[in-house]
């Protein structure tokens, strides 16, 4: 069975969250991709070349520490290059394609990798709230921001995100859009579940 869910949005939007539980909910696999650009930035701090570095990546590129706000930054500078985007086209595209079904979260899903995608949700919240989980998120963790840092970067990976000329970030046409601004995270997963629901 192939059935595929696209979650795209912007930065800190909750779509880790909605992908990780709709996934467990109908036992589809799930792909974080934003992993992967992140994968690509990390080596790019270390001094790596960003195309060679998507071209090479490995499951254990994907392991250890990328969710800090430097990762993260370097991650949407890397995700312009079209040929980076390129390098991890076939995968993304072959796990959507999976046996059994498919959760996959990122910028792109519903607009570039998966146009076809069963059901495609836009998860979205305004950039404070956004910026406050995302706060909470990386101090529980122990990473030192303020909340002002935290609020700049997500800012700014919105606007590089939604303005760059490959794979801009913006909802699928027939995308359902998840505005989780008031919403406790258990509801805006129930809405998800939903619409998945109505589709299958
Ligand atoms: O977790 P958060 O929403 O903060 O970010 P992420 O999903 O880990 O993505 C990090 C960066 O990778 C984004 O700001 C995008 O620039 C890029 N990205 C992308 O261009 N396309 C995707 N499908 C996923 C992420």
């Amino acid at each position: 069975m192939i059935f595929t869910v696209a979650i795209d949005g912007p930065a800190a939007a909750g779509k880790g969250t909605i992908s990780k539980a709709v996934a467990d909910h109908f036992g589809f696999a799930h792909l974080d991709t934003g992993l992967l650009y992140r994968a690509v930035g990390a080596k790019v701090l270390a001094g790596g070349d960003p195309v060679q570095a998507a071209k090479a990546l490995t499951p254990k590129d994907l392991e250890g520490d990328l969710r800090t706000p430097e990762v993260a930054q370097a991650a949407s500078r890397v995700a312009v290059l079209s040929d980076v985007r390129a390098a991890l086209f076939e995968f993304q595209r072959s796990f959507a394609a999976r046996d059994g079904g498919a959760v996959l979260d990122g910028r792109d899903i519903g607009t570039v990798i998966c146009p076809d995608a069963d059901v495609k949700l836009f998860v979205t919240a305004s950039a404070e709230i956004r910026a406050e989980r995302r706060y909470l998120e990386l101090s529980e963790k122990g990473i030192e921001v303020t909340r002002e840092d935290v609020l700049e970067d997500v800012i700014a990976r919105d606007k590089r995100d939604s303005e760059r000329s490959e794979a801009p970030l913006k909802p699928a046409e027939n995308a359902v859009v998840i505005d989780t601004s008031d919403l406790p995270i258990e509801v805006a997963v129930a809405k998800a579940v939903s619409a998945i629901k109505a589709c299958r």
